[in-house]
């Protein structure tokens, strides 16, 4: 049996996962304008609120309030986690398992307070068309949606090929538009043997053709036992 999921699951990262997802330290963020695309419910606005930063998030759930995002994302946890734990070629040992759900839980537990205090930090759109300016954040950080949402075929998760290389394609040219640094996370594949997704590399040859810099490194979260081909891409836009 093959772990797959027919949606976009609406759960995050605590700020600490982002940050090692990421590859950032604090003082990599501090004077700069950042958007985390998609946001989902993760824990990087209101972490980076506490610390002063100026942070946005934005992802097509945000028009959805805060009541229906606390119970869909509840849901999504419980029934995430038991098909996860339920697929023998998938599932974490029992503590690895317990911890994963109870990070999820902490992170969405996190932008709920945020979303329901600063709401104008949690902006409705989705790639890729952002309701953006061109220029408009120093920092895209972008985690959980490309690469990882890739057809089965393509050892991504998704039973069906919404998220094809077209629109991977678009959306990255999309993130660089509205960031001048962007990183992405993954660039693994949860299907099939540990290998990269397929989809990178004509995304970085993409990034290239256009002139930007681009460079995969290793980001220092693991997530469960996924440590192979566990790097960050990291687009700088040519000026
Ligand atoms: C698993 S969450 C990732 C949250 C966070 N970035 C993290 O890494 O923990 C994926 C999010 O992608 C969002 N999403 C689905 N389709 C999208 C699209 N076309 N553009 C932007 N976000 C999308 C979903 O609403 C969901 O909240």
């Amino acid at each position: 049996m093959t772990f797959s999921l027919d949606h976009v699951v609406f759960f995050g990262r605590t700020w600490d996962e982002c940050l090692g997802m990421y590859a950032l330290d604090e003082e990599d963020l501090a004077g700069r304008t950042i958007l985390d695309c998609p946001g989902g419910p993760d824990g990087l606005v209101a972490g980076g609120l506490l610390r002063g930063l100026d942070i946005t998030a934005i992802d097509p759930q945000y028009g959805d309030g805060p009541e229906l995002l606390e119970s869909r994302g509840r849901t999504e946890i419980a029934s995430s986690m038991k098909s996860w734990q339920d697929d023998p070629e998938v599932a974490f040992e029992p503590d690895v398992a317990a911890d994963f759900e109870r990070k999820k839980i902490e992170a969405l537990e996190q932008f709920l307070e945020a979303f329901r205090q600063v709401p104008e930090r949690f902006i409705a759109g989705a790639l890729p068309a952002l309701p953006l300016e061109d220029n408009a954040f120093d920092l895209v950080l972008s985690g959980h949606l490309l690469f990882l949402y890739a057809c089965l075929e393509e050892g991504g998760m998704m039973e069906h090929d919404a998220f094809d290389l077209d629109f991977h394609l678009a959306a990255t040219h999309e993130l660089v538009r509205v960031g001048s640094e962007v990183r992405i996370f993954p660039t693994y594949t949860t299907n099939g043997p540990p290998r990269r997704q397929p989809y990178v590399e004509p995304v970085m040859d993409a990034m290239r053709e256009a002139g930007h810099a681009v460079e995969l490194i290793p980001a220092r979260w693991v997530q469960g036992d996924m440590d192979a081909f566990n790097d960050v891409l990291v687009i700088r836009r040519a000026d």
